[in-house]
């Protein structure tokens, strides 16, 4: 039997709400009908919002949105979503798609979901084809507060009073769609840009996100900070706070990607290894960042990663809609724990994307809504947000798998303890078949109050418009407590999550 040893006693870390955040792109169907229907929809909506999707992510505790992309973002000219709905000018989406963007949903809109989601917010700006103006009049246009030509702007636009920007991005993936850019280019344009960001309001400062690597290529992030960490005088501050990266997992490789519903054990085992994987890029970015910042002032910012699979059949392959099974529950049980327990250096994490694109937690259809297994895990773990990290480890652990190169531990956790005193665990079994008995052992709690709930299916199991809880979280009763020990078995393919109390 396996062992899950906690030692409560020694924390490791706080785990920021944000680690748990979200990502919308104007993409495909995540905004314009995911999100945002407009006020004469049949929908229910609230100000154009639709109502059944802002109360399932409110419900799954959202912590951050991060917005309007993506590669999107490098196109996008804010001044176009602002103003009459009817004279907003209309573009070509040209990354996704090749659909016209009508702008209907800009800048006011996105502050008013994150107001309805009661979500931190994340706006991504322009360097690979917008100018240093037009991105320091947005954060003008958003964060002032008094008279000036943006503000003005924005109160002659329905919005006398400022919002609050809690993150700005400056460009996105600046290697690739965001301009193909070395990183010393890029460095040397982050530290004009971000120069321009200006910080209107002292007591809520805007946090400022530079553009890090894709995947493992640790000379982009050598250079960026070789370029970028120095401030430009003794004392006057680091010019970033966040460095992002981006990782998704393609169970068969970037050119052929793979089915969301259609894998055997082999790619079950190989999908769930991709996404461990996520571990060493972190501890290998980490280490560089470390030979800058070795304070760890700067987060790195994991703003985009996930399941990244082909297209269901028939649909628009710009627009990046797929399937949802256990296997994605999995590698978001897996990506949580791995961010918990890298909670000193990670920060934020956006998982892609938030509604009907990629792995999403909600899918839509006309006026049908779907939770899916990822959504349930991020509810399931909403407890680590703001919580500590405490030390554990898994004794007895077996390696299991179909082929060496992509082998998995049995079971994978993490821990941590809240405000209100409960300890918050979460436990994967990686396996496809085999069920796993583990015991639960403490440095000195004595488990008195739990409550616990699973989520459990076969590894295609997912969910349907006309079957939409053939996945769900289910309440957890099947454990045991004995000598202050938890003694349970999880089911094979399984996400558990339990919160105990001290007697
Ligand atoms: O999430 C889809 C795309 O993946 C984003 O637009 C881009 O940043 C990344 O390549």
């Amino acid at each position: 039997m396996a062992k899950l040893v906690i030692n409560e006693k020694r924390k490791k870390g706080h785990i920021n709400p944000e680690i748990y955040g979200h990502f919308a792109e104007h993409l495909g169907r995540c905004i314009y009908e995911g999100l945002y229907v407009g006020e004469n929809s049949d929908i229910p909506n609230v100000n154009g919002m639709r109502k059944d999707v802002v109360d399932a992510l409110k419900e799954m505790k959202i912590p951050v949105l991060r917005w309007p992309g993506g590669c999107f973002a490098d196109e996008y000219h804010w001044k176009d979503g602002i103003g009459p709905k009817e004279s907003r000018k209309r573009m070509i989406n040209t990354h996704w798609g090749g659909v016209t963007e009508d702008n209907s949903f800009g800048t006011h809109e996105f502050f008013e979901l994150c107001e309805q989601l009661g979500c931190k917010t994340y706006v991504n700006g322009n360097v690979g084809s917008g100018t240093v103006q037009e991105m320091s009049e947005w954060v003008e246009y958003i964060t002032f507060n008094g008279v000036s030509p943006m503000a003005d702007l924005r109160a002659k636009n329905g919005h006398e009073a400022p919002w609050k920007l809690d993150y700005f991005g400056v460009g996105n993936e600046n290697w690739g769609c965001g301009g193909n850019m070395t990183p010393e280019y890029y460095g040397n344009l982050y530290r004009r840009y971000q120069t321009y960001v200006r910080q209107y309001d002292a007591a809520n400062p805007v946090r400022k996100i530079c553009c890090g690597a894709n995947v493992a290529d640790y000379f982009w992030t050598k250079g960026v900070l070789e370029t970028c960490f120095k401030a430009p005088q003794p004392g006057s501050g680091l010019l970033l706070d966040g460095l992002s990266l981006h990782y998704y997992v393609h169970p068969e490789g970037w050119d052929i990607k793979g089915s969301a519903t259609d894998f055997d054990d082999k790619v079950w085992y190989k999908t769930l290894a991709k996404a461990r994987y996520m571990d060493e890029l972190i501890s290998r970015h980490g280490a560089i960042m470390d030979e800058y910042d070795p304070e760890k002032k700067i987060g790195m910012i994991v703003d985009e990663w996930g399941c990244w699979f082909t297209v269901e059949p028939g649909t628009n392959p710009g627009f990046l809609y797929q399937q949802n099974t256990m296997r994605d529950a999995l590698v978001a049980g897996i990506s949580l724990n791995i961010f918990n327990r890298h909670c000193d250096r990670v920060k934020m994490a956006c998982i892609a994307q938030m509604v009907n694109v990629l792995q999403s937690v909600v899918l839509t259809e006309g006026p049908k809504m779907l939770l899916t297994p990822t959504y349930h895990v991020f509810h399931m773990y909403r407890h680590h947000q703001d919580a500590e990290l405490v030390d554990s480890y898994i004794d007895g652990n077996k390696i299991i798998g179909a082929e060496d190169e992509y082998q998995v531990p049995f079971l994978d956790e993490s821990v941590s303890v809240s405000e209100d005193g409960y300890l918050n665990i979460t436990l994967n079994n990686l396996s496809a078949t085999e069920d796993a008995p583990v015991v639960i052992s403490f440095a000195q709690l004595k488990p008195a109050e739990i409550t616990a709930s699973i989520l459990t299916e076969e590894m295609h199991a997912h969910n349907t418009f006309d079957a939409p809880e053939t996945v769900k979280e289910m309440p957890f009763t099947a454990y045991e407590v004995k000598d202050d020990s938890i003694f349970l078995t999880a089911p094979a393919c399984s996400v558990i999550s339990l919160r105990v109390k001290n007697a």
